[in-house]
């Protein structure tokens, strides 16, 4: 069976944002990762992920919120559970879909993860467009613009494979220099035999618990996506005082979402049924 699940980001999502365009930029990236599937699990969260990038509503790529310095740093990652493959990207000012170059980490394989100047000079080597550091710029929200934080995808295909894939701008007015949990492998993103979990919210947080890895514990010891998805959201209240959401997805392609924040737009569909959001 094969399962894509989406999300928008964790946040607030009542301040004058209509609920249609939200629904139909989760719908795109359902699509878009849907119709990636025949390459497998990986794929399809990439191409989820690149079509919320490029959605000027999210919180990411093109819709990026600036740091305080008024800047903007994109960080982002995707782990295929298939030999434990990662590739990730940290504090990139100069493209739009830093989960293609993240994925480019993985495929290269010499790295888990590039920052800065140095992914910047990776992708350009790779081949990939960089959309130069003004135009990013110009286009980033105010710092009071962010309705919710981080988008991400995770998928099993229906060969098994597990893939997840997140990008970021991070937390508004963030300190330049600040690196999330969107580019660690383990507290933002994770995938292995169990399952596969992406996060959004209090990056800090998820990095101080490994979140993402931990999700993946907790399926390993028996509990389902759901059961999961909650647990580790009150695991990171309990334990960090952190607020945020995670969306799982198990072996059996069962999806789990869960979220403290007041809210977190996500989609998701398989062979059988699709859902979404409120
Ligand atoms: N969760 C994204 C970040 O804190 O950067």
């Amino acid at each position: 069976m094969a399962t894509l699940i989406v999300h928008g980001g964790a946040g607030r999502w009542d301040r004058g944002i209509s609920r249609a365009e939200v629904d139909s930029g989760l719908e795109r990236a359902i699509a878009a990762g849907w119709r990636a599937l025949g390459g497998g699990a990986l794929a399809a969260v990439v191409a989820a992920v690149a079509a919320l990038e490029d959605d000027p509503l999210f919180n990411a790529g093109t819709g990026a919120v600036r740091n305080s310095a008024g800047g903007v740093e994109l960080d982002a990652g995707v782990m295929s559970a298939t030999g434990l493959r990662v590739g990730a990207v940290a504090g990139m000012t100069d493209t739009t879909n830093p989960v293609r170059v993240a994925r480019s980490v993985l495929e290269d394989g010499r790295h888990a993860l590039l920052a800065g100047a140095g992914a910047s000079h990776f992708a350009a080597e790779t081949g990939l467009p960089l959309a130069g550091h003004e135009r990013l710029e110009a286009m980033a929200r105010p710092v009071s613009g962010a309705a919710g934080d981080t988008v991400g995808a995770v998928c099993r295909d229906p060969a098994g494979d597990l893939a997840v894939a997140v990008s970021t701008g991070g937390t508004p007015g963030k300190l330049p220099g600040r690196i999330g949990d969107s580019a660690l492998c383990g507290a933002g993103f994770y995938a292995d035999t169990p399952g596969a979990a992406c996060a959004t919210g209090q990056g800090e947080a998820f990095i101080r618990l490994a979140g993402c890895r931990r999700a993946i514990e907790l399926l390993a010891a028996g509990m389902d996506a759901p059961t999961a998805a909650r647990g580790l959201i009150e695991e990171l209240r309990e334990r960090v005082g952190g607020e945020g959401g995670i969306i799982v997805v198990d072996a059996a392609g069962r999806p789990g979402v869960a979220h403290s924040t007041p809210a977190m737009p996500w989609a998701w569909r398989t062979d059988r049924d699709a859902a979404r959001w409120g």
